[in-house]
This record gives structure tokens, sequence and C-alpha cells, in this order.
């Protein structure tokens, strides 16, 4: 369970990752911030492309960041979007490799959160690290 002041503390990082979102195609933009273990936060903003598949996620974003600085170990992570819009698929994917209990705070712009969940219950049946076998 996060505190009051947690959730306050990661929907503001991701409305100010929002912010930095560069969507001109889209117009939808969105923000993502994420707790690790260590008590440091990441934020990730979606970044889109003129060849519109090779957009990417606020949320990869934001792990991507932290995985690429040495933390894998996630508490929580905050999106923001203009709707309170639930995360993608492929976000789903890429934060259940890191673990299920992760919490995930989905809120819309003005700051109010709309869902809080986890990991586990956004992608049931996740295909994860010890699913893959070798074939000899
Ligand atoms: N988007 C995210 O950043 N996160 C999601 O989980 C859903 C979609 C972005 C991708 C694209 O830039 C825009 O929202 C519209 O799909």
């Amino acid at each position: 369970m996060l505190t009051d002041d947690l959730r306050v503390k990661l929907v503001r990082q991701a409305l100010a990752a929002r912010k930095r979102a560069y969507a001109p195609y889209s117009h939808y933009p969105v923000g993502a911030a994420l707790l690790t273990a260590s008590g440091r936060i990441y934020k990730g903003a979606n970044i889109e492309n003129a060849a519109y598949p090779v957009t990417i996620c606020a949320e990869r974003v934001a792990v991507f960041k932290a995985v690429s600085e040495g933390e894998r170990d996630f508490v929580a992570v905050a999106v923001v979007t203009t709707n309170g819009g639930s995360p993608c698929g492929s976000c789903r994917q890429v934060l259940a490799e890191f673990g299920l209990d992760t919490v995930v705070l989905i809120a819309h712009k003005d700051g109010q959160i709309v869902l809080e969940t986890t990991v586990r219950d956004l992608l049931p049946g996740a295909f994860r690290p010890g699913d893959l076998v070798r074939e000899s």
C-alpha cells in the first residue's frame, strides 16, 4: 500500500513529465513517474515520430531510463493521461518483466487518480522470464 503523500508525489511527478511529451501527431500527451525500491523516481513521457510505429509510450521511457541506470526493483508507477486512459499492452508487458506487484496509479490530467491497481491485475497470465525454456 502506498501512502497518500506518495500517491500525490508520484502523480505530481507524472504531471510534470507529461509536460515534456512529444505528441504532435496524437495530441495525447502522457506522463509517467516510476518509483524504485531505492527511492528514486524516473520520469517518462511519450515520444512520437513521423514514422508512427516507432513512437514510444511514457511508461516504457520511464522503465528503460530506470533499467539503464541499474534499477530493476519497482514499487509503483503513476501514469497521467488526458482522460485517465489505461497503459497499453506493450507497457504492461514491459512492466511485468520486472515484477507483478508494482502498483499502477492511473490519473486524469487534473491529477485525480481514477484507478489504483497492480501489474498483476493489469496483465493476468503474463509471459514472464520463468516461462522461457530452451529446447536442446
Ligand atoms: N501512450 C502512452 O504513452 N502510454 C500508453 O500506455 C498509451 C499510449 C501514447 C502513445 C502515443 O504517443 C499516444 O499515447 C497515443 O496512442
